[in-house]
């Protein structure tokens, strides 16, 4: 009998009975790209720690110049602070209603020890920026992948934006809130849009 049994759960494993096989990775990255659509308003439940602390990997895991990763991350989660954070920001209602609130912070320059040594020098980081937007966009593609809800919300280069959450949250002189993420369940069933177009492709030339 269990040698039926287990001949039984061999041949189902062979042919792919035993569960659906698991989707090839490109697949499923491409899934994930493509469902990412901005969600704007937000249901009341709250994130566990593992799905920010997920978030907060994915972003990390982005790609930046000379791998210099200029980013920080503030996380709020009480809303009753957004007044003061964010005042005037028309995005203030968003804030509000997600469970989390993601100010992702760029640090605009670097520090170098020179090759034979002495004082730390400090210049100008040149791809803070680009850094940042590849940050911005794993930490939305990392929500889509966790059924959440989010919406990349501008704050560089707009200083009415930046300036009051940099100093609200106490932020050192060089660092800058670039972006606003609020992340939570979505309350409505936004649908991603379809930017495909050929128009926009050249091959060989323009
Ligand atoms: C740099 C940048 C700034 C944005 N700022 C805001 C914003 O302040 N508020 C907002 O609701 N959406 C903002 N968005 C979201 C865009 O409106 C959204 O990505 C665009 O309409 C395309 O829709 P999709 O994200 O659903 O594909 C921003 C997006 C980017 C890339």
């Amino acid at each position: 009998m269990m040698k039926k049994i287990l001949t039984l759960l061999a041949v189902a494993a062979l042919f792919g009975c035993a569960g659906p096989a698991p989707a090839p990775k490109a697949d499923i990255v491409m899934e994930n790209i493509l469902s990412r659509k901005s969600v704007r308003s937000y249901t009341d439940q709250k994130l566990t720690e593992e799905q920010i602390n997920t978030l907060l990997r994915a972003a990390m895991a982005a790609p930046s110049g000379s791998n210099i990763q200029p980013w920080s991350f503030v996380v709020l989660t009480d809303a009753s602070e957004y007044d003061a954070i964010f005042p005037g920001n028309f995005n203030l209602d968003k804030f509000k209603q997600a469970a989390a609130v993601f100010v992702l912070c760029a640090d605009t320059t670097v520090t170098r020890t020179p090759r034979g040594g002495g004082e730390p020098v400090v210049r100008p980081n040149g791809t803070w920026r680009d850094d940042m937007g590849a940050v911005t966009e794993n930490l939305l593609l990392a929500a889509e992948s966790l059924g959440l809800g989010a919406v990349w919300t501008a704050s560089y280069p707009y200083k009415d934006r930046y300036l009051p959450p940099k100093q609200a949250l106490g932020l050192p002189d060089t660092v800058i809130p670039y972006s606003i993420v609020p992340v939570g369940y979505p309350a409505g069933d936004e649908q991603p849009k379809d930017k495909w177009d050929p128009a926009r492709v050249h091959y060989g030339r323009w």
